[in-house]
């Protein structure tokens, strides 16, 4: 027993090759990065590395890393411990060949069974042909026995046809054979999507690209995470299945409580339970629910600390749903003790998008731990779109910046930024309302402009539903 977990758990120095989805392709190098991030490895790929391929080898990580990362990873598909590879099958069997004979026999003895997987990319091969590729691999010194059913080993032969379905080449752009280690988790796509969520709304999030950011964000166990715009909390569920405690506020009282209007077709109310505690408790989860309440993001409701290990959201963008904040138009005065009476409810206006930003990224470098992450979606409109966009923080590092397009002319980023100094103390909040300075200037003219733009195109001012009040 000592010596199997000696095989199977410590073969460090080994090249590992990760097979990745092919879909969502921006979002899969920051994915792995953040994920080798949260054991403290770095990121060592082979030389000739094609961030699109579906194929990565990975340098310095152990058989452990490994398997930690395909628990996580929703990008990837599987993992193997690379026995070799080349660009023939003539090439692949010289590498094979060269394979310290001790790294394979712990996986070949004759008490063992095992099995053969033929994988092809870009190309279908028929069974004869995958049964002729098995075959040719007769010169590897296997002595257990086959099992197709139960096989305590599996390896695959995996070919590439490159990328291009309508240029196919008749022979593969690269072979590679090696031990299967783990799958990646891409079940949560399909176990976790919203068509069957118990509680939904118009904007809730992808599944997929929920757990991506919570990845993206290194959520890990006991983490604390929140949302400042919850909706139906499609992010809390991903975080909390990694293990974090997750909490977050929405103005939109309907969506806090669970009532008002549903969002399924077949159905015109949403019905008793259908909240965000209940989506939590569908996945199993419920334990690290901590709350939500009904909150405006541009006010501040933490006291000054940091209080969260990741901040990971989906702020409105007033295409489907308001971007509305408290406050009015007409100024309301604040009574001189600072308190409203119980009668009052705040009356509601627009919540200019540049502002959602500056406020997001203050609030964040406020309330993140130091190395803590924010994770959110920035609109873009492609033609105007430009790096120096980006909102910026000096308390904030970018780590990543993916676009997922939309249409021909529209996409949303997924910004990653990490905190990496406390704010200053000229910088808090309280310092600056005294000074009656505008908290951080995260927005440059360019960016102002741009966002000014972007809410114009964003729809009319009156097309948008009113949250509070008038
Ligand atoms: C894109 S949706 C978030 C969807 C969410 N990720 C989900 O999966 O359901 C944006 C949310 O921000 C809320 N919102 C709009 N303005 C807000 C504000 N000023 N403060 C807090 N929440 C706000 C909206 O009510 C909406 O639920």
């Amino acid at each position: 027993m000592r010596i199997k977990m000696a095989t199977t758990l410590n073969r460090s120095c080994n090249q590992y090759l990760i097979h990745l989805a092919q879909d969502n392709l921006d979002f899969r190098l920051p994915e792995i990065k953040a994920l080798l991030a949260l054991r403290g490895k770095p990121f060592h790929p082979r030389t000739n590395f094609t961030e699109k391929s579906p194929f990565w080898c990975l340098d310095g990580l152990c058989e452990e890393d490994v398997r930690g990362i395909m628990a996580r990873s929703v990008c990837a598909k599987s993992a193997f411990e690379l026995w070799g590879h080349g660009q023939t099958h003539s090439e692949l069997k010289t590498s094979l060949l060269n394979y310290p004979l001790e790294n394979m026999l712990p996986f070949m003895h004759k008490d063992s069974t095992y099995k053969i997987n033929v994988y092809t990319f870009n190309k279908t091969l028929e069974f004869a042909d995958r049964i002729k590729r098995i075959d040719a691999l007769d010169y590897l010194p296997f002595e257990g026995a086959v099992s197709l059913k139960s096989p305590e080993h599996i390896f695959c032969l995996l070919e590439d046809y490159g990328t291009d379905p309508n240029n196919i080449p008749e022979h593969p752009n690269y072979i590679y054979f090696g031990r299967w280690i783990a799958d990646g988790q891409r079940e949560l796509i399909r176990s976790h999507s919203v068509k069957n969520r118990h509680f939904i709304g118009n904007t809730s999030m992808d599944a997929g690209l929920s757990f991506i950011m919570a990845n993206h964000a290194k959520v890990k166990e006991n983490d604390l995470v929140f949302d400042p715009f919850v909706g139906t909390g499609s992010l809390l569920v991903a975080c909390s299945q990694f293990g974090a405690y997750v909490c977050g506020t929405d103005i939109d009282f309907n969506t806090i409580h669970g009532k008002g209007r549903s969002s399924r077709k077949s159905q015109k109310w949403r019905g008793p339970d259908e909240n965000i505690r209940a989506n939590l408790r569908q996945y199993g989860t419920e334990k690290m629910y901590v709350d939500v309440m009904v909150s405006d993001a541009s006010k501040p409701v933490w006291r000054e600390a940091a209080l969260f290990d990741a901040i990971i959201t989906d702020p409105p963008y007033g295409i489907r749903e308001s971007t509305r904040r408290t406050g009015s138009h007409k100024d309301i005065s604040k009574p001189h003790d600072g308190i409203y009476v119980d009668s009052h409810v705040p009356v509601s206006q627009a919540y200019h998008l540049s502002d959602i930003f500056t406020d997001l990224l203050h609030s964040s470098a406020l309330h993140l731990v130091m190395g803590g992450r924010l994770v959110y979606w920035l609109p873009v409109y492609r033609p105007e779109y430009c790096e120096e966009m980006v909102p910026l923080h000096p308390c904030l590092r970018v780590i990543s910046n993916c676009e997922q397009t939309l249409s021909s002319h529209t996409a949303r980023r997924l910004i990653t930024m990490e905190k990496i100094k406390e704010p200053e103390e000229l910088d808090s909040l309280a310092h600056m309302e005294d000074l009656h300075l505008s908290p951080y200037q995260g927005h440059n003219a360019f960016r102002e402009k741009y966002f000014s733009g972007l809410n114009k195109r964003c729809g009319k001012e009156e097309d948008r539903p009113h949250v509070n009040g008038q």
